[in-house]
């Protein structure tokens, strides 16, 4: 979607996303709250929408959102001000696809049902892994596209109006599994029926290569001191 569709599509879905689509996926936000509370350390969420995740983080955890609706984050906003979370999320209107943090900043990335939303979606698997630290997580959950079957047939279809739904139904998972500089740690097909799955990446510690010795340090090493 251009990021105006995004901008308008969710300024309708805004009033009634929390017990619409947001019921219909409470069982994979638990479950990948889940996943993410074992962790330690800051979490990013990119697209935290109206922040219905915000309640199931573990108490005193350092959470950052964004999200590009402003009706959307308004939501998470209010939220956040009623002072009854566990947590204490700093929260901004930003662009997923250029994002104002540092590189390496962040323990853990957490991308919930946005993927399939955002405009250039592998531009923002890079954005992510940028702001992920070396050996952080980049947590996804998100649906896949079907590849055979009636459901594969209708998914092709509705994706031809993403503007009006507000995501594309036929999300390529290879922008996520195959995303350059990470590996899959985990993948797991959720209820109800693997519609969406939980995909979980680690962003390698670099290797260090120390030098190698040059011939003359090695015979040095070689010779016994006189
Ligand atoms: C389906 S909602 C998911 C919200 C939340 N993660 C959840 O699980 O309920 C998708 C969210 O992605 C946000 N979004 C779309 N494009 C974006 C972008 N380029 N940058 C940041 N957020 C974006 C939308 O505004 C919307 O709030």
């Amino acid at each position: 979607m251009r990021p105006e569709q995004v901008e308008t599509a969710y300024a309708r879905w805004a009033p009634i996303y929390d017990w619409s689509f947001g019921k219909l996926t409470s069982v994979a936000r638990r479950r990948t709250m889940e996943y993410v509370s074992g962790r330690d350390g800051s979490v990013l969420e990119v697209g935290v929408g109206t922040g219905l995740s915000l309640g199931l983080y573990p108490e005193g955890r350092p959470v950052t959102g964004i999200d590009y609706s402003a009706d959307m984050l308004a939501r998470a906003q209010d939220k956040a001000a009623q002072g009854n979370l566990p947590v204490t999320p700093e929260l901004h209107r930003m662009d997923a696809r250029d994002m104002d943090f540092p590189d390496d900043h962040f323990d853990t990335v957490l991308a919930m049902h946005v993927l399939s939303v955002v405009p250039e979606p592998h531009r923002v698997m890079a954005e992510m892994t940028r702001v992920c630290r070396p050996g952080g997580e980049i947590v996804v959950a998100n649906h896949f596209a079907r590849e055979t079957g009636l459901l594969h047939l209708a998914e092709r279809a509705i994706s031809s109006i993403p503007g009006t739904v507000g995501w594309h139904s036929d999300f390529e998972r290879e922008i996520v599994t195959e995303a350059p500089g990470l590996r899959v740690a985990h993948y797991e097909p959720l209820p109800p029926l693997g519609v969406m799955t939980l995909v979980v990446l680690e962003k390698p510690v670099p290797e260090v290569k120390l030098p190698e010795a040059s011939p003359r340090a090695a015979e040095a090493v070689a010779e016994p001191i006189a």
